[in-house]
């Protein structure tokens, strides 16, 4: 489908809760106190509102992700390194089957644009979609004051590794105390010792202390870069409030606690399985399929992602298999 090249426009203020609705091409989006809702020519569906800004400040701050972004089975993105979908009903068995989907293709600039205008409009003060829901306000209920700062706050990426000098810091004690479900850990962080005359070239950092101090959730950090090998690591609490279909195989280890995922096909939504994943666990999350996480209690995860550019091609074309390993 081809571009399309209109920006976000404020179509009006809704006078009983003081929220702005919005148009993108011919997408609608309204919220009221408890929802958002989403209109396009052939169809409309509604949202939970806290699960739809927890998702768009992550798909915003994400930069799109790798693939495809669900707000929910109906509603979401998918990347294409410069353009963005969103999409509505796409991926999804039914919708499809009745022509009530809806596609359209933006600049991933203007798209960004368009969702930090729609979320700086709906968040007031006292509540951040990247908190936990246990340590953050509500969304709902009419608008507020708006919430000042930046709405992806707590993204932090490394160019290389996090602590090297002229890299991105390791969190710290005055910024970031150690979070309530880690307070039983003890963390003694690496002893570097350096054979002589390769001083400043060996560098460790204690990650689980950096992961402990995370006030954010379900929002990997990039704590070290290799080449394409980009590893994430996060603090997962709750529920992830996005469904990822990714468009190459990414890796999941279980550094603490459990998360149990939801795994579906990618195209149709129908359910395929469900993962238990306790510390110590490692899974390949494949290339043709969409999953989201559920952490009953505050958990460890380290995310390995292949940023080699051009690789979602070589999965799309079928040249790759869709997971990494054949067993047998
Ligand atoms: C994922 O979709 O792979 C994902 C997203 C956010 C996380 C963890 C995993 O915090
Ligand atoms: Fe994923």
């Amino acid at each position: 489908m081809d571009m399309i090249a209109a920006n976000i426009i404020a179509t009006g203020t809704d006078p009983d809760t003081g929220y702005d609705s919005f148009r993108l091409g011919s997408f609608h989006f309204h919220r009221d106190e408890y929802f958002a809702h989403i209109a396009w020519p052939q169809g409309t569906h509604i949202i939970e509102i806290d699960r739809f800004l927890r998702a768009m400040v992550r798909d915003i701050g994400w930069g799109f992700f790798y693939g495809w972004i669900f707000f929910d089975d109906v509603f979401g993105t998918t990347n294409h390194y410069g353009t963005v979908d969103i999409f509505a009903g796409t991926y999804d068995a039914g919708y499809k089957a009745q022509g009530t989907d809806h596609l359209e293709t933006f600049s991933a600039e203007v798209v960004r644009e368009a969702f930090e205008t729609i979320s700086r409009n709906w968040i007031s003060e006292g509540y951040d979609p990247l908190n936990s829901p246990l340590e953050t306000g509500s969304p709902i209920g009419p608008k507020g004051k708006e919430r000042a700062g930046e709405l992806t706050r707590g993204f932090i990426a490394a160019e290389r590794m996090l602590g090297l000098p002229g890299d991105a810091d390791v969190r710290t004690e005055a910024a970031f105390p150690i979070n309530r479900a880690f307070a039983d850990l003890e963390f003694d962080g690496p002893v570097i010792e350096c054979e002589p005359g390769f001083e400043g070239q060996l560098h460790a950092i204690d990650l689980f202390d950096h992961i402990a101090r995370s006030d954010v959730t379900w929002n990997p950090s990039i704590t070290a870069v290799t080449r394409g090998n980009i590893c994430c690591v996060t603090s997962e609490e709750h529920m992830l409030p996005v469904i990822h279909g990714n468009d190459r195989n990414e890796w999941f280890i279980q550094l603490t606690d459990e998360i149990q995922w939801k795994i579906a096909d990618k195209v149709s939504g129908l359910p395929l399985g469900k993962i238990t994943m306790r510390a110590g666990d490692i899974c390949a999350m494949p290339a043709d399929i969409r999953h989201q996480g559920f952490a009953p209690k505050r958990a460890m995860l380290m995310v390995m992602e292949n940023g080699t550019p051009g690789l979602e091609l070589r999965y799309a074309s079928g040249e790759l298999k869709p997971y990494p390993v054949e067993f047998g």
